[in-house]
C-alpha cells in the first residue's frame, strides 16, 4: 500500500498512480494493449477530438473489501454504454471484451492505489475514447485512442451522504431533446459548465435540469441522475430521451424492488416535486447524494424534498445496500461485481 496518501480525506480529484493502459484503433482494427507510466498523450493538433468533439468517457469504481479482495462494479454496463456513446458520435466502438480486459489490467497494475476498506474511498476508473486523426473539414476520424487511467477518490460532493440543495434554472439546457444527452460525451459536460458554476456560486451542489423543449418535466442533474421517493413511498425516476441511463440509478431501481418498494420510471412533472418526501442525485461519483431542497431560481418556488434536515430512511437504506454490495459486505445476488483476488 502507499502510505503517503490520506485515504480517509480523499476528495474527488486526480492523483497520479503508477500506470494507465492504452489501445489504438488504426486501419479498421484495435491494436495491442499498451501499458504506460506517462500521464501525457501525444496527439495531432488537428485531431477530431480537439475540434469536433469526438470524445466519450466512462466512470466506474473498484472497491477493496474487508476480505482485502478488490471488486469492480458492473463494468459490463459501462463497456456497453461506451459503445453506445461511440456509435452516437461516429467513433469506433471499443469491444466490450477489450474494455473489460483493460479495466481489470489497469486495476491490477495499480492495486496499491485501491483505498483500504475502512476509508470508505474507492479507485475511480476513467476510460476515455478520442478521435485522433487530423481533420479540418467536419468528418469522423478513422483513428482512435482508448485510454483507461485510475485515481483514488473520496466523495464527489464534499458533504458525502449529507443533504445538499440543488437549483432549477430555466434558461440553461445541458442537452437537446434529440441530441446527445443520452450518451456520455464531453460536449454535454461543456454545455453544463456555465450553469453549474452559477449554481455553485449561489451555494447549490448542482443544477437540476428540466426537459429542454417544454420546461415541464424533470431531466437530471449535471453530473448525476435524479430520483425521488413520493408520499406513497414509490421510487420515482424520470424517463427522458435526453438523460444519461445511469448504472447507479438502474441498480437502485432494482434494489428498491428487492426491498418491496414500488418503482416508476416515467416522465416526472416539475410540480410533482411537491409530492416528494425524499430525493437524491445518483451516479458512480455521487453514489447517492441526498437532496434537501430544490429551488426554482426563475419562479422563486422552493420544494422541500426531505424531512427534518436529514436524509430519508429509504435513501439511507438504498445507499447502505448499494455500498454493502460494492464493498462485499452484502451478497451480490445480481452478479454485479467482478472480483480481483
Ligand atoms: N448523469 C450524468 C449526466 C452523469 O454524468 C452521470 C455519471 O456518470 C450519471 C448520470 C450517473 O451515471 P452512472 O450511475 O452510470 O455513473
Ligand atoms: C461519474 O459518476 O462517473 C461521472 O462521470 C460523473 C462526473 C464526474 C462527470
Amino acid at each position: 500500500m502507499n502510505n503517503n496518501i490520506d485515504w480517509k480525506n480523499l476528495s474527488f480529484a486526480y492523483l497520479k498512480t503508477d500506470y494507465n493502459v492504452r489501445c489504438y484503433y488504426r486501419n479498421g482494427k484495435w491494436g495491442e494493449v499498451e501499458v504506460s507510466s506517462s500521464e501525457n498523450i501525444e496527439i495531432h493538433m488537428a485531431s477530431t477530438c480537439l475540434h469536433y468533439g469526438q470524445e466519450a468517457f466512462e466512470g466506474l469504481k473498484a472497491f477493496r473489501g474487508k476480505d482485502n479482495k478488490i471488486r469492480i462494479f458492473r463494468m459490463d454496463e459501462n463497456a456497453k454504454r461506451l459503445a453506445r456513446s461511440a456509435n452516437g458520435i461516429m467513433m469506433a466502438p471499443v469491444p466490450v471484451e477489450l474494455f473489460e480486459k483493460m479495466a481489470l489490467q489497469v486495476v491490477e497494475l495499480n492495486k496499491r492505489f485501491v483505498p483500504p476498506y475502512e476509508s470508505g474511498a474507492s479507485l475511480y476508473l476513467r476510460p476515455l475514447l478520442i478521435g485522433t486523426e487530423p481533420r479540418v473539414g467536419v468528418a469522423p476520424s478513422e483513428e482512435y485512442l482508448f485510454v483507461i487511467f485510475v485515481t483514488p477518490v473520496g466523495p464527489y460532493f464534499k458533504e458525502g451522504f449529507k443533504l445538499t440543495n440543488v437549483a432549477i434554472m430555466h434558461n440553461y439546457d445541458r442537452a437537446a431533446p434529440n441530441g446527445t444527452g443520452n450518451i456520455k460525451i464531453g460536449g454535454n459536460y461543456a454545455a453544463s459548465l456555465k450553469a453549474g458554476k452559477i449554481a455553485k456560486e449561489k451555494g447549490y451542489s448542482a443544477v437540476l435540469y428540466l426537459d429542454s423543449k417544454e420546461k415541464k418535466y424533470i431531466d437530471e442533474c449535471g453530473p448525476a441522475n435524479f430520483f425521488g421517493i413520493n408520499k406513497d413511498g414509490v421510487y420515482v425516476t424520470p424517463e427522458s430521451k435526453s438523460i444519461l441511463p445511469s448504472i447507479t440509478n438502474m441498480s437502485l431501481f432494482q434494489l428498491a424492488q428487492d426491498m418491496g418498494i414500488k418503482t416508476e420510471r416515467r416522465p416526472v412533472k416539475l410540480e410533482e416535486l411537491g409530492d416528494f418526501v425524499e430525493a437524491g442525485q445518483c451516479g458512480t461519483a455521487a453514489v447517492i447524494s441526498p437532496v434537501g431542497r430544490i429551488d426554482d431560481l426563475d419562479t422563486g418556488i422552493s420544494y422541500e424534498v426531505s424531512k427534518g434536515g436529514e436524509p430519508g430512511p429509504i435513501s439511507k437504506k438504498l445507499y447502505e445496500t448499494l455500498r454493502g454490495i460494492q464493498y462485499g459486505d452484502i451478497a451480490d445476488k445480481h452478479n454485479w461485481v467482478t472480483i480481483i483476488e
